[in-house]
């Protein structure tokens, strides 16, 4: 192209999209990308959510002879697209299964007719044998792969219709291929371009920073009071609009229905949804009829909602990929936004657990690699948008990494960029813990993993703990006034700084090695972030005050305590029976535990205990008085 005439294709360019669109300029790489699909290239397109590609290929399909084809996996999105294009005046539309047989057909005589410049189709129908007939004998412009990462095994949203497109470049090789993609990482993206068999495609990556998103994860509690914490966000933010993701269909529909009777609007939304009531729920949470959208995975993927504020993770992500990719549905507009993570290594040995059960053995191993990745950025001390972004290739280039005094331009100042940055992990001294760890790896031969010398450390009463007489070993039980969780954050840093080793061959039994022998033995100090664990009950106790979870220091909690917490709980659960209730939703753990270490005597003290409220105060307030009354007389 010569300098004049590519000066007037730009002029040409921007008219379209001023005049189509209503935009005033390109966001960042779309100029670029159109004049390449516009010259007839390939290309590779890799740009964070809400990053405009879909004008991307809608805008140089309007100025190309012929018909763009757009590829998408979401037949429940492709009816607003088109609605939006048609809204615009543009000639477009889709094919997909919820149409009737007689509205398929008129449709696709239009196109054949060459009446159509953009026609939608998900992958399935596409490859029929009669559609791909049709578009043999059309002139068509493009291929537009939407959401190119469906195709591939190494993603995290792998889809075998996907796979069929590899066929394309076979049937069509003089029509340009598109693919375009929100997440990717190195592997994905080389895999997108090798099963579409694009040619010399010309490569555009976007930033992955999304610099209006805070990011912060908080340790999960157990069932009744994760529920707690979780309203208590959700309290917070009640006038805007957020997503909750959930691991499963069902706490979906349980937990928005809990919601709701909490005063919360919720709906829960599924793949296992009819797909009527899929778009109704959908359509409430876009219009802001409800505000709180509870989800599997299946919802968000293309959905331009662009004032979500926030997304919360009720249960841990299978990959960091997919978090990316799911946190990144808030603040599209750009505004600022949280991204919040409810995390508990228990939710990492559950995932474990379903791992183990599938077939494959490279299934296996992906999804184990994609969940070490997922718990290694959850445990992180650093900050965390520069993990995410080094995970997706993209390093922040800073010698001794990115800190609240040293950090790149495009970062945002510590307090709005995460939760390490905004309030620093301490240092703690854990030689000790991780000279009893290793001793006991030691002890018990080098023969098991860790959750087994973590039984041993913390004189678990286990079968195995029997079967191998490890009742005996010296380190049986050392460890017993530490709760499980910070072992297991114990037993993953001392892996992670290789003080043990997996032994691959053993089921996984691990090893001392020399730097942890040097531990052991020549007194080499390990110093490790303060993990920011749920508080442990009954043997310690950290109550944790909204607005300050985490940050308590320890308090002991004596024996009488503890018996009197337990008094206190059978209370509560006698009150919830009799009205069917689930006992948190009297009070939670944290009261009962400030219930029964600070003993208030009176109404004025009861009101003081965090999650008392008048109400709950007039209903249960002289029940619980009289029952601590009667505990400090015995
Ligand atoms: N040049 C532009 N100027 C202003 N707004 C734009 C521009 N390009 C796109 N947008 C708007 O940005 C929003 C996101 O665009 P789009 O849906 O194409 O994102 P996407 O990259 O496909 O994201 P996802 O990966 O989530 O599908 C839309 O509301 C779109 O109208
Ligand atoms: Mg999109
Ligand atoms: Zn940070």
């Amino acid at each position: 192209m010569t300098g004049t005439s590519a000066a007037a294709a730009d002029q040409r360019v921007l008219e379209t999209l001023r005049r189509a669109f209503g935009f005033d300029s390109f966001r960042p790489l779309q100029a670029q990308v159109v004049a390449a699909l516009l010259a007839g290239r390939d290309v590779f397109v890799l740009l964070p959510t809400g990053g405009g590609k879909s004008l991307c290929y809608q805008l140089p399909a309007l100025l190309t002879e012929g018909t763009a084809v757009v590829v998408s996996p979401l037949i429940a999105l492709m009816k607003d697209q088109v609605d939006k294009l048609v809204a615009m005046g543009v000639a477009a539309t889709f094919v997909n299964s919820s149409l009737e047989p007689d509205e398929v057909g008129r449709r696709l005589r239009a196109i054949e007719r060459g009446e159509v410049k953009l026609v939608y189709a998900a992958p399935e129908r596409l490859m029929l044998p009669q559609f791909l007939d049709l578009l043999g004998r059309l002139k068509l412009s493009f291929f537009a792969i939407d959401e190119a990462h469906c195709i591939s095994e190494w993603g995290h949203d792998f889809r075998p219709e996907y796979r069929e497109l590899r066929r394309l470049r076979r049937l069509f090789p003089d029509v340009p291929i598109g693919a375009f993609t929100a997440t990717a990482t190195k592997r994905v993206q080389a895999d997108i371009v090798a099963q579409l068999g694009l040619q010399d495609a010309a490569r555009f990556v976007g930033s992955f920073n999304r610099a209006n998103l805070f990011y912060e994860v908080r340790p999960k509690e157990t069932a009744g009071q994760a529920y707690a914490q979780l309203t208590g966000y959700l309290r917070e933010h009640e006038l805007e609009s957020g997503i909750v993701y959930c691991a499963t269909r069902a706490t979906t529909e349980q937990l928005a229905e809990k919601l709701r009777d909490d005063g919360i609007d919720a709906v829960a939304y599924h793949a296992g949804l009819e797909s009527d009531a899929r778009r109704r729920r959908q359509e409430a949470f876009v219009r802001d009829d409800v505000n709180v959208m509870v989800a599997t995975i299946a919802f968000g993927m293309g959905i331009d909602k662009p004032d979500v504020r926030y997304v919360v993770h009720y249960d841990l992500p299978k990959n960091l990929e997919g978090y990316y990719q799911e946190s990144g549905r808030a603040g599209r507009d750009g505004e600022p936004s949280e991204c919040l993570l409810f995390y508990t290594y228990a939710d990492a040995l559950k995932q474990e657990h379903f791992i183990r059960e599938k077939p494959g053995e490279l299934d296996r191993q992906v999804a184990t690699q994609q969940l070490r990745q997922m718990v290694e950025w959850a445990d992180t001390t650093s900050c965390r948008r520069e993990a995410l972004l080094t995970y997706f290739d993209e390093p922040a280039g800073l010698d001794g990494g990115v800190t609240p005094q040293n950090r790149p331009p495009s970062f945002p100042p510590p307090e709005r960029c995460c939760d390490n940055c905004r309030e620093p992990a301490e240092l703690v001294d854990y030689t000790i813990p991780a000279q009893m760890f290793l001793s006991c790896v030691k002890k018990t031969r080098e023969r098991f993993g860790g959750a087994h010398v973590i039984d041993v450390l913390r004189g678990a009463q286990t079968e195995k703990v029997r079967r191998f007489g490890h009742e005996q070993v010296s380190t049986y039980g050392i460890g017993k006034d530490r709760p499980q969780e910070e072992w297991q954050y114990v037993a993953r840093q001392l892996l992670k700084g290789g003080y043990v080793r997996q032994a691959e061959e053993e089921f996984g039994a691990f090893k001392v090695t020399e730097r942890g022998n040097a531990v052991l033995f020549q007194g080499e100090q390990v110093v490790l972030p303060r993990p920011r664990l749920r508080p442990a009950r009954p043997k310690k106790q950290r109550v944790s005050r909204p607005g300050t979870a985490g940050a308590q220091p320890d308090v002991q909690v004596s024996a009488g305590d503890e018996r009197l917490f337990q008094q206190l709980r059978a209370l509560r659960k006698r009150l919830a029976d009799e009205r069917g209730w689930a006992p948190y939703m009297i009070f939670p753990d944290t009261t009962l535990w400030q219930l029964a270490m600070e003993r208030p005597a009176s109404f004025a003290d009861l009101r003081r205990v965090h999650g008392v409220g008048e109400k709950k105060l007039a209903d249960f307030g002289q029940l619980f008085l009289e029952e601590i009354a009667a505990f400090d007389r015995d």
